[in-house]
């Protein structure tokens, strides 16, 4: 077999397959003070938001082919809710993502905090993106449509998708304030209180609009 085009003679299979030589070169904490606990956070810090991105790249995609195949009902119905039990399983690894990081000392945080700039989570497109999937006029709702056969069931996952995405806001919400207190995020909203707006109520999704330096409140 001809070797594929990212193939590299040095790396295992298994490494190449993956490309694991260039995203292991992606991560690379700013912080140039003395305390090398500090940068070990940082990078820490890091890692955890690049692979909750990497998920994402998951979760839109799913999103996406879910609302899709649900509207070529019957035949895509089956593919519709595997993908929306897949997200669910995803949304609830983001939520993991933000309770590991309970682990992050708030005094490092703080101090490799300036390095982050205006850079905030809230500039994310891909969670900008799942957030304006699932808002009342997004393309997930098409799956509680009435004309879908079968919809009980696709509303029951969509229902259970909402509740996963709103147990991450709460556990985010829980990070940021032990982190911040009542500091302004970087991202230029008020922080805990601007996220507090933005909850999900039960039963709800969450706003389209309202990026963090906008001030918008969640619909
Ligand atoms: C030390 C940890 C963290 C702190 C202090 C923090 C703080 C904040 C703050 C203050 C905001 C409001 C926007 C702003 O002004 O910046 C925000 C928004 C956001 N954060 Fe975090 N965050 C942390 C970790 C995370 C992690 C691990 C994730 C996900 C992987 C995440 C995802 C988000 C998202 C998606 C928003 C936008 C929420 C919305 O549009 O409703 N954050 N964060």
């Amino acid at each position: 077999m001809p070797p594929h085009k990212h193939e590299n003679s040095s790396g295992t299979a298994y490494e190449n397959y993956l490309r694991i030589p260039e995203l292991l070169r992606l991560q690379e904490p700013r912080y140039a003070g003395p305390a090398e606990s500090v940068r070990s956070s940082e990078l820490f810090f890091i890692v955890v938001h690049q692979s909750a991105e990497l998920l994402l790249t998951q979760l839109v995609h799913d999103l996406r082919t879910a609302s899709r195949e649900a509207c070529r009902t019957p035949s895509g119905r089956p593919e519709a809710e595997q993908r929306l039990r897949r997200c669910i399983g995803l949304v609830r690894l983001q939520e993991h993502h933000v309770e590991v990081l309970e682990h992050l000392p708030r005094q490092h945080f703080l101090a490799f905090r300036e390095e982050l700039g205006a850079a905030s989570a809230s500039g994310s497109a891909q969670f900008a993106e799942v957030f304006a999937l699932l808002a009342a006029d997004g393309e997930v709702q098409k799956l509680h449509r009435p004309g879908i056969r079968g919809g009980a069931a696709l509303t029951s996952l969509v229902a259970e998708l909402e509740e996963a995405v709103r147990c991450w806001q709460l556990a985010h919400l829980a990070l940021v304030q032990r982190m911040l207190g009542d500091r302004a995020g970087t991202g230029g909203s008020s922080g805990v209180a601007w996220l507090r707006s933005r909850l999900l109520p039960a039963g709800r999704s969450p706003a389209r609009t309202g990026r963090a330096g906008q001030r918008t409140r969640s619909a």
